[in-house]
């Protein structure tokens, strides 16, 4: 490796925070949010020993392949489907994502969503707006309620946890389904009961995905799972967009076989499926669950730190606070080992 590698950085990222790799590194820094093309992001990596990357900067195998100097990709983000991790671990570059600091303000959000979604607050406001608030009406914009309902929680990670403690506070019932089923005295702290897939399903009043997402659960909440929603029922998604059925989910909602769903994650994002556009009974908003400033500030400096290390330098070089591969790393740099 050179004396100053190189790092490209993909997206305007708070630039103070950004502004410590120049300690260490010649930056390239992109200035303007970019939708950047496959072979944009295999051209940066191609003259690149690090990169700072977010979900919109998809990385596998056609990118890398070009990219003889690549060590280290710094994911902005916890979530990682963007990133081939077993062809990033393969070609012995390091990954790291941003766990732990985004885990409370996701959690508030995908409430906050849970709440909106249940209690009309986003179709009662365009209502509101659009000047049809002539007299007031005892029934008018009728809600579920949060506080004594069934909490489904599909995920049972951090973000999920984070959910169920927030539950406790009012007073929710909280059911899980999960990979492994935790151990009882997680259980019991998050006051949270284990069921099965299709029971969480059958059972929740309200229903949240934070579960991560990978190839294998591609459309995971299809038509038979949304069949299995009680018609009161609402569906709230930060994970991943790819987890459901987007189609299934809008005749879903237009036949009134499950109440409400909010979303704030999407199949194709940035474009969002014009069926749910158009129902009245989806909140939908543009993947800001883990957005507050001071959230996004941390997201940052935590890749930014993971890059310093990852690429051997700084007060932690070598040892990345939150690498995602780095015994496959290990193991690909020293053939045979
Ligand atoms: C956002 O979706 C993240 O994974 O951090």
């Amino acid at each position: 490796m050179p004396d100053r590698p190189r790092v490209w950085v993909s997206q305007p990222l708070f630039a103070d925070i950004v502004g410590r790799l120049d300690e260490y590194f010649d930056v390239v820094s992109t200035t303007t949010v970019s939708q950047h093309a496959p072979e944009a992001v295999a051209a940066a990596l191609r003259e690149a020993d690090g990169a700072l990357v977010t979900l919109n900067d998809a990385v596998g195998a056609a990118q890398i392949a070009g990219a003889s100097r690549l060590r280290a990709v710094a994911n902005v983000g916890v979530g990682y489907n963007n990133l081939d991790l077993a062809a990033l671990s393969a070609a012995g570059i390091l990954a790291s994502n941003t766990p732990d600091v985004l885990t409370e303000t996701t959690a508030d959000f995908g409430f906050a969503l849970m709440m909106a979604t249940a209690r009309r607050i986003t179709e009662a406001e365009r209502w509101l707006r659009d000047g049809h608030w002539r007299q007031w009406s005892f029934e008018s914009l009728l809600g579920s309620d949060i506080h004594g309902a069934t909490l489904g929680i599909l995920g049972m990670g951090r973000i999920g946890r984070g959910i169920a403690r927030r539950a406790g506070g009012f007073g929710m019932r909280v059911l899980y389904h999960n990979r492994s089923r935790l151990p009882d005295e997680v259980e019991r702290e998050h006051g949270a009961r284990y069921v099965g897939f299709e029971a969480l399903f059958e059972q929740a009043d309200h229903l949240i995905l934070v579960l991560p997402y990978a190839p294998e659960n591609y459309h995971l909440v299809d038509a038979r799972a949304l069949a299995r929603l009680r018609p009161h029922a609402t569906l709230t998604n930060i994970a991943r967009g790819g987890l459901i059925d987007e189609d299934a989910l809008a005749d879903a909602l237009a036949g009134g076989r499950l109440a409400a769903a909010g979303l704030d994650v999407f199949e194709g994002e940035p474009a969002v499926n014009p069926r749910l556009l158009a129902l009245p009974n989806v909140v939908l908003t543009p993947h800001i669950a883990s957005g507050s400033l001071a959230t996004r500030r941390a997201m940052v400096a935590l890749a930014v730190a993971n890059l310093i290390a990852a690429l051997d330098r700084g007060p932690d070089a070598g040892r990345p606070p939150s690498p995602l591969n780095a015994d496959a790393v290990a193991r690909a740099r020293k053939p045979g080992a």
